[in-house]
């Protein structure tokens, strides 16, 4: 383990050094980018002497394995991912009240997110969902610009497009719920079952459609804008849309699991995890999602809120474990089932 004072004088310059440093272990899941996932275990450990066992899974497998270890949980914070699980998680008493001194430094929106779970969840990031395109492979073909997603079910993109798994992601949660919100269930299900038959792969992960993307693996990824943006930030010929008919949003959160074996740890995490030093890191990650506390800055790359025409998405509801069970099993029936 690396020795306190060594770590303290690598990282005293670009870092607030919390007070409470303590010894031991943190489990955390973590659903966001594995680059951002790992540059924050990386900071955390030169910053504590905490060493860190960081998983990666996504958001709606985070939630399933928090939930399957229950009774002996093995995860002590779960950092990122959609906020629907989280909310869940947090209705259904898997994760644990705390409020953070941090807690007034944050954006309304993040701290609104707090609220309604009763504290037992929080906001740290947001991002507005659409899809990136491959603009060579569209040129190349002659297909038209997908600006909308009425342009999702032109034939002409038949197997040229990939979106999660809403049971996995929560990406593709986000999707559906946001489809439901803008056409009514009947009528998203509808779309989704037309849609079909130009996706190609229903991915594990939510970010993978557009990485597939930009190596022209496939045409278009339906993606959280900022991980487009990210495929283009690094070269690749990906081109961010805002969909015309409107769209959706996560407040990419952050939970305490209940009866975290090392709780003091997490919550040491936790309070660090909502500072603007580490927040204004994650650009480094190519994360380029709006960061939640207020002082945090925010990376010229970042898809701008006001640009994009926003539904009141409404995370009450769709963060609600009967709702996202009900839709996730209509989802299995309608569309997993005829799944190519
Ligand atoms: O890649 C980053 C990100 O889009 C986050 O903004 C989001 O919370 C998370 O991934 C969702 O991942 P998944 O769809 O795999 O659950």
């Amino acid at each position: 383990m690396k020795s306190l004072s060594v770590a303290l004088l690598a990282t005293a310059a670009t870092f607030t050094i919390s007070p409470a440093l303590a010894a031991g272990n943190l489990n955390v899941i973590c659903s966001a980018d594995v680059v951002i996932c790992e540059q924050l275990k990386g900071d955390f450990e030169a910053s504590h002497d905490i060493k860190v066992n960081l998983v990666r899974l996504s958001s709606g497998e985070s939630y399933a394995k928090i939930r399957a270890e229950s009774r002996n949980p093995k995860t002590d914070i779960w950092w990122g991912g959609t906020g629907d699980p989280h909310l869940q998680a947090a209705s259904e008493g898997l994760t644990l009240e705390y409020k953070s001194d941090k807690l007034g430094e944050l954006n309304d929106w993040a701290q609104k997110q707090a609220e309604s779970s009763g504290y037992k969840t929080v906001g740290i990031y947001a991002g507005a969902l659409g899809w990136g395109y491959n603009t060579e492979i569209f040129k190349e073909k002659g297909y038209g610009e997908p600006t909308c997603w009425a342009d999702l079910l032109k034939p002409e993109l038949k197997g040229e497009i990939q979106v999660a798994n809403p049971n996995s992601s929560g990406t593709a949660y986000t999707t559906l719920a946001t489809l439901v919100q803008i056409m009514g269930e009947d009528k998203a299900f509808e779309f989704l079952k037309e849609m079909n038959n130009n996706v190609s792969q229903y991915t594990k992960s939510g970010s993978a459609p557009v990485k597939a993307a930009a190596r022209g693996e496939t045409g278009l990824g339906i993606v959280f804008q900022h991980d487009a943006v990210a495929q283009a930030a690094s070269g690749f010929p990906i081109k961010t849309v805002a969909p015309c008919e409107g769209t959706g949003y996560e407040i990419g959160s952050m939970s305490l699991v209940k009866g975290a074996k090392n709780l003091d740890n997490a919550k040491i995490w936790y309070d660090w995890a909502l500072t603007p030093e580490v927040q204004s890191r994650m650009k480094d990650a190519k994360s380029f999602q709006l960061p939640s506390n207020k002082s945090a800055t925010i990376p010229p790359e970042a898809p701008k809120f006001e640009d994009i025409k926003l539904i009141d998405y409404d995370f009450k509801t769709y963060g609600d474990p009967a709702k996202r069970k009900a839709l996730l099993e209509r989802w299995d029936r309608e569309i997993g089932a005829i799944a190519n």
